[in-house]
């Protein structure tokens, strides 16, 4: 009788333990509350960092200490997000060698990135194809589909159904996949910050915005079927459309073929992005082109709180060397004027969750370098600034 009590009590108490692990282990997910990111109950404002070249560092023995030396470095000066490509279609050390067809030591290389990341803390928002050609993007997967015989321009990316359904696949590896490491598989990993539809959509081909909107509802619903427990943003510069054609003056000139209002507006996407580089789309000096970061940065904050209602990330900024004019003091006066922008747009209850620059790179990446690589290491003054940015906005989590 006693023991048959006992033995009722323990399975409760078993019982009750796993409930609340699972319990913790579902608030763990990074989500949103209005235009807030939260966790665990909390508000989440951070600083964070691109390295779009992880999991191919992270894929050969010989160079994953890059990857480990980063996360390290990086949290060090407080930094909490790392955005990176979950990408690599056809050409050399593919991860996707041919449509649904995957070369395991570069998975096992995110595997390692994702592992890594845990360990120090970080948070992953990870990137699922790209616009442009490079590790693959948009133009293979539209040859893919050539191969097989369609007639096709690369744009017809976002419409084609065999071109959407390598696509599909793609999703359902990278979100599926069990990582080889912590045994987790991804859609159930907290490290996970976001899935990022595509890096920067753009359709020369169609400038209405139709096809990018469609494509996002599609693939939104796709990964949102398959993973309900990560946020999902759609990677893109900003770029107003035709949905509120007075908001156009704001963009540099002309138009990419999305809808920063109704492509964000799609309830499957959790938040809002954007990129900036006025160096590349502002003709002008340097005050006209500040004058146009000054706007484009009001002018999302704006609506991403009053039209979406979502948080919003400035996921792409930074200064190349071979800007004209550069010098690193330069280069740490824009991104501090960046972060400022974020900084009060968070603390005075606005949508900005952090800002992300691009981008980080290890030593002894020379010649990775795009001109805009920050080595912290060797960069005192600039992680001095980050730091900086990475104190004052998570003092604002409570
Ligand atoms: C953003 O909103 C503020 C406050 O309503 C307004 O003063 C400012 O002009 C707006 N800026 C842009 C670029 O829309
Ligand atoms: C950089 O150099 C390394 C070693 O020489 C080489 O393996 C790698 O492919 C190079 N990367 C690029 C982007 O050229």
């Amino acid at each position: 009788m006693w023991r048959k009590s006992l033995i009722i009590c323990f399975v409760l108490v078993a019982l009750l333990i796993a409930y609340s692990d699972a319990r913790a282990a579902r608030d763990s997910f990074v989500k949103t509350k209005g235009s807030r990111f939260m966790i665990n109950g909390r508000s989440l404002y951070f600083n964070g960092f691109n390295a779009y070249w992880l999991m191919y560092m992270a894929s050969d023995p010989l160079t994953q200490d890059k990857v480990t030396d980063t996360f390290k470095e990086a949290s060090k000066y407080g930094m909490n997000v790392a955005r990176t490509w979950a990408f690599s279609d056809g050409g050399y050390r593919a991860l996707q060698i041919s449509p649904g067809s995957y070369n395991e030591d570069m998975f096992k290389g995110l595997d390692f990135v994702v592992s890594e990341a845990k360990k120090n803390g970080i948070y992953l928002i990870l990137s699922l194809v790209n616009n442009w050609e490079g590790f693959g993007g948009k133009k293979q997967y539209v040859q893919w589909a050539r191969d097989q015989g369609q007639y096709l321009n690369d744009d017809d990316f976002f419409t084609n159904s065999i071109v959407k359904s390598y696509y599909k696949n793609h999703i359902k590896a990278v979100v599926t996949r069990v990582n080889s490491i912590t045994g987790i598989a991804y859609r159930d990993d907290p490290t996970i910050f976001a899935w990022e539809l595509m890096n920067e959509p753009r359709s020369q081909y169609d400038s209405s915005g139709k096809a990018i909107q469609d494509w996002v509802a599609e693939m939104s619903a796709h990964v949102k079927s398959i993973d309900k427990n990560h946020l999902l943003e759609v990677g893109m510069e900003g770029f107003y459309g035709e949905s509120m054609p007075e908001k156009k003056q704001f963009n540099p000139g002309y138009e990419v073929g999305t809808d920063f209002i109704s492509n964000n507006l799609i309830p499957d996407v959790d938040f809002a992005t954007i990129h900036l580089y006025p160096d590349q789309w502002v003709s002008g000096n340097d005050e006209v082109q500040a004058e146009f970061v000054d706007k484009w940065i009001q002018a999302h904050i704006n609506d991403s709180k009053v039209v979406l209602g979502k948080p919003l990330i400035v996921s792409e900024f930074g200064k190349s060397s071979r800007s004209s004019g550069y010098n690193v003091g330069a280069r740490d006066k824009y991104l501090g004027d960046i972060f400022n922008s974020v900084y009060s747009c968070a603390k005075t209850g606005g949508p900005c969750g952090g800002a992300i620059f691009w981008q980080v790179m290890a030593q002894g990446m020379e010649n990775w370098s795009d001109g805009y690589e920050v080595v912290l290491e060797q960069s005192p003054s600039t992680t001095d600034i980050i730091n900086q940015q990475s104190r004052r906005i998570s003092s604002l989590n409570n």
